[in-house]
C-alpha cells in the first residue's frame, strides 16, 4: 500500500507580493528570496530603498522577478513620469520587507515618507510582513524592541531574525531569517485565510477491484476523475486532504496531504475506518464494489478450473459504517449514481447512511457519470432541500459542490 509523503514547499501560486528591500548586507539574500517566491508561483514586484541599491543591483532583482524594480518617486523626471506608489500599495496581496533595517522599522512606526518604499507602506491596504536584519546590539536596543512591539501591536507580522555569525564579526541574534523559511511563513499565512483551512477531509475515489484469481477481478468503470477533482479543489482551498483511492491512472493533485492506494473494498474500508475518527469531513466518491467473490485463487485459473458460477459475498458498506460512528462535529457526504428513480433512491441512501448531503448524478444524462470529463449533478440535503447544477467539467462541478457543502453545512 504505497503512501505518498505529505507535500513539502507550500505553494504561493497566484499571490501578488511586493518585496521591499532595505539597506542591509542581508539584501544579498533577497535575490534568493525573490527567486524562491517566484518558484512557488507568486507574482513579485520589488521596491528598493536607495540604501539597498548599494548592496545589490536593481538589475539582478528585475531579472529574477521578471518585473521592473522601483526605487525612486519618479520614473523619468524630465518627462514628468512618477512612480505610482498608491497603485503599488493596492496591487499587492501582501508587502514583505526583507531585510528590514532598524531605520526602516523606526520610519514605519513614525509614518515617515522619505523614500518610495515608505510611501507605499503608508498607502498600502494589504498585510505587511517584516524580516528584520541588523547587528545583535541594534536588535536588542530598547528603541528597536519598542518599535517592533509597536508594529506588532498594529498588526505587522514580524519574522524573528536568526541567531548566528553577523557581518560585524559578532555572534548573536540579528541575521535575517532564511529565504525558504520566509517563503514558508508567507505560504502558511495565505493558507490560514483559505476557506477550508484547518479542516481535515477524507476523500475516497476510484473503483475497487475484487480479485478472482491472479489476473482476473470484478471491477467497475469508475475513472476516479470526480473524486480527484474534489480532492484537488478541497486541497487548493486549504483543507488537509487524505485521498484513499482504488486503482486509477491519475496523477496526485499537488497539494494533497497524503494519498493511499488500495485495491479492494475491504482494504479501503480498513484504511478509512482507522482514519475517520480524526477527520472533520468525509466525502465518499469511490465506486465501491458491493460484492466480492467467495472463492479466489492466488494462481491463474485455467479454462478447465474456472468455476461454473461465481458465488459472491457482501463487502462492507464503508460509507454506512462511517455514518454509524459519525461525531457531532463531523460532516459526511455520499455520492449516488442512479439509472432510474434517482431522487428518491438518493434521498433514501442519505438517511439510511446518516449523511449530511448526497451528490446525485444520473446515468440518464448525456455527458454525466463514469469515464466522462463532464458531469451534471444535484446535491440533496437532509432537510429535503436540493440544488441542481448544469452540465460542467468535473473540475467546475467540484468547485460548485465544495462551496455549497461549506456554506450549507459548516458547523
Ligand atoms: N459506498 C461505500 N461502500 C460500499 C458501497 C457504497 O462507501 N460498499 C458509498 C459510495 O462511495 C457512495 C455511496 O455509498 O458514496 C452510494 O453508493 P451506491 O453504490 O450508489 O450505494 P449502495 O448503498 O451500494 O446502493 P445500491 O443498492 O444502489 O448499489
Amino acid at each position: 500500500m504505497p503512501l505518498a509523503s505529505p507535500s513539502s514547499n507550500p505553494s504561493l501560486h497566484g499571490r501578488r507580493i511586493v518585496l521591499g528591500i532595505t539597506g542591509s548586507i542581508a539584501a544579498y539574500k533577497s535575490a534568493v528570496l525573490a527567486r524562491e517566491l517566484k518558484r512557488r508561483g507568486a507574482e513579485v514586484r520589488v521596491l528598493m530603498t536607495p540604501g539597498a541599491t548599494e548592496f545589490i543591483t536593481p538589475l539582478t532583482l528585475a531579472t529574477l522577478v521578471d518585473n521592473p524594480v522601483h526605487s525612486d518617486f519618479t520614473e523619468d523626471v524630465h518627462a514628468g513620469i512618477w512612480t505610482n506608489h498608491v497603485e503599488l500599495g493596492i496591487w499587492g496581496d501582501l508587502i514583505l520587507i526583507a531585510p528590514a533595517t532598524a531605520n526602516t522599522l523606526a520610519a514605519m512606526v513614525h509614518g515617515q515618507c522619505d523614500n518610495l518604499l515608505q510611501a507605499v507602506l503608508l498607502s498600502a491596504r494589504c498585510p505587511v510582513v517584516v524580516a528584520p536584519a541588523m547587528d545583535l546590539d541594534m536588535f536588542t536596543h530598547a528603541s528597536t524592541q519598542s518599535n517592533i512591539q509597536t508594529l506588532a501591536e498594529r498588526g505587522v507580522d514580524v519574522i524573528e531574525p536568526d541567531t548566528g555569525p553577523l557581518a560585524s564579526g559578532l555572534f548573536g541574534k540579528g541575521r535575517m531569517a532564511e529565504p525558504e523559511d520566509i517563503a514558508n511563513h508567507l505560504a502558511q499565512r495565505f493558507e490560514a485565510e483559505l476557506p477550508w483551512s484547518g479542516k481535515r477531509v477524507l476523500v475516497t475515489a476510484g473503483p475497487t477491484q475484487e480479485p478472482l484469481d491472479a489476473v482476473r477481478f470484478l471491477g467497475n468503470r469508475s475513472s476516479g476523475k470526480m473524486g480527484f477533482a474534489i480532492a484537488r479543489v478541497l486541497a487548493d482551498q486549504g483543507a488537509e486532504v487524505t485521498l484513499v483511492t482504488g486503482p486509477v491512472v491519475l496523477d496526485t493533485p499537488s497539494r494533497i496531504h497524503q494519498r493511499i492506494d488500495v485495491q479492494t473494498a475491504s482494504e479501503m474500508n480498513d484504511v478509512v475506518q482507522s482514519m475517520w475518527k480524526d477527520m472533520d469531513w468525509g466525502v465518499a466518491c469511490a465506486a465501491v464494489s458491493d460484492f466480492r467473490p467467495l472463492k479466489t485463487s492466488q494462481q491463474k485459473w485455467h479454462r478447465s478450473e474456472m468455476p461454473p458460477a461465481l458465488e459472491l459475498i457482501e463487502n462492507p458498506d464503508i460509507l454506512a459504517t462511517m455514518g454509524k460512528t459519525k461525531q457531532a462535529h463531523q460532516r459526511l457526504i455520499g455520492f449516488a449514481l442512479e439509472s432510474d428513480h434517482g431522487q428518491a433512491s438518493a434521498q433514501n441512501k442519505l438517511s439510511r447512511k446518516n449523511l449530511d448531503a448526497i451528490v446525485l448524478n444520473s446515468l440518464m444524462d448525456d455527458g454525466s457519470g463514469f469515464e466522462h470529463d463532464t458531469n451534471k449533478v444535484s446535491v440533496l440535503f437532509k432537510d429535503g432541500k436540493s440544488v441542481s447544477f448544469e452540465l460542467k467539467s468535473k473540475y467546475d462541478v467540484a468547485c460548485d459542490v465544495v462551496d455549497l457543502w461549506r456554506t450549507t453545512l459548516t458547523p
